[in-house]
């Protein structure tokens, strides 16, 4: 073979070797490109070498020295072909990339997704805002209660139903609650103070936030003002309207005159704050043993009443529990369910919604 022909060859290996590896190609199509020239067996470059015999044996020198620097191009715009980002390669950003541009400002940007707060805690901190604006104080309190602050404090003794285990989560770790005079005591001074001591054996996931009233009052004088959210949790079973863990806001109010009027106008600014200007609130008689007199709270809801939660004056009982004179202060109470005015602001007509965690869902508020 005359040498001439021979490198008219090796440019069109030569050429259309480079070309194709430097398309803009996936991995699998690199890897078909890598084959048909760099094949070990039957690639192009093999059977070109096999030309090199037919060359004159004078011109042998310069053909395979030729050959050489050609397979190495072809072997070195394969290595880079390789480097190339596979991922992105097929896109504008990858063409830019082949192209030796660094940055292109036109390239459409990768939106990365923004998290955001779960509509139960936006709704808290909604609450807390309105409330805020009438003066009240947001505080926590443990979700880990001893039966003084669930229970006894709160004017629910021993044998009343809604202490019975089946309405409670117990824990298994025991308490010692000793109280005299209603005021709660440590175990250091079990000697000194058990005028009557009673043995309340185990610990509870708090089942209201009402809990939350006792430890405020316990360590602040009158005048008080707070409001707590958190959850709470009774073994209820969980169907649209109940889930076993579920959050409340608790408010109180204590001071010199306080009265059911004020109970109810307060209640009247937050619902019109948190729904509607033209939201109306009823009160209709109930029982709760922490309050006397006692009402069930609804508010005006698509041409009917909605049940909101609890209310009324703090029974004498419990400011005696913590040590406050009821011939000088009285207060009011209340304690609604939130997830009931999440669903009502969203539309949320089944609340088990709230807690299966489905972006699709959440992403939504
Ligand atoms: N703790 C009550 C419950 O969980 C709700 C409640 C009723 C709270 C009346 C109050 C109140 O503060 O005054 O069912």
């Amino acid at each position: 073979m005359a040498l001439s022909d021979f490198l008219a060859e090796l440019d069109a290996l030569l050429s259309d070797a480079t070309t194709a590896f430097a398309a803009d190609a996936d991995a699998a199509a690199l890897e078909a490109a890598r084959i048909q020239y760099l094949g070990a067996a039957n690639g192009r470059i093999k059977s070109v070498q096999k030309g090199l015999k037919e060359v004159d044996k004078a011109d042998k020198p310069a053909a395979g020295k030729r050959f050489n620097e050609v397979k190495q191009e072809i072997e070195a715009a394969f290595e880079a072909a390789k480097e190339r980002p596979v991922a992105i390669s097929g896109t504008a950003a990858g063409r830019a990339i082949a192209a030796g541009v660094s940055f292109d400002p036109t390239i459409p940007g990768i939106r990365p997704r923004l998290g955001r707060l779960h509509p139960i805690t936006q709704t808290i901190d909604e609450l807390k805002e309105i409330m805020g604006r009438l003066g009240f104080t947001a505080v926590d309190g443990p979700e880990v209660e001893d039966p003084w602050h669930n229970f006894e404090a709160l004017n629910i003794p021993a044998e009343h139903p809604a202490r019975d285990p089946l309405e409670n989560f117990y824990l298994e770790k025991g308490v010692r609650t000793i109280f005299r005079g209603g005021q709660a005591a440590g175990g250091d001074n079990v000697e000194k103070t058990a005028a009557k001591t009673v043995l309340t054996p185990f610990m509870l996931l708090r089942s209201q936030t009402s809990t939350v009233q006792i430890r405020v009052m316990e360590k602040t004088p009158p005048p008080v003002r707070i409001i707590s959210c958190g959850r709470v949790y009774r073994p209820d079973t969980a169907d649209a309207t109940h889930y076993p863990m579920f959050h409340q806001i608790e408010g109180l109010l204590i001071d010199r005159h306080v009265t059911m009027a004020d109970l109810k106008s307060t209640l009247r600014l937050f619902a019109r704050s948190a729904f509607a200007p033209d939201v109306h609130i009823r009160f209709r008689p109930s029982f709760f043993p922490f309050t006397e007199p006692s009402v069930e709270v609804d508010m005006s809801w698509q041409g009917g009443w909605m049940e909101m939660g609890g209310a009324g004056m703090v029974d004498p009982n419990v400011l005696r529990a913590v040590g406050y004179d009821p011939e000088e202060v009285t207060g009011f109470a209340f304690g609604l369910g939130i997830e009931r005015i999440c669903a009502r602001r969203h539309v949320i007509t089944d609340i088990r919604e709230l807690y299966k965690n489905d972006v699709r869902f959440l992403h939504q508020f």
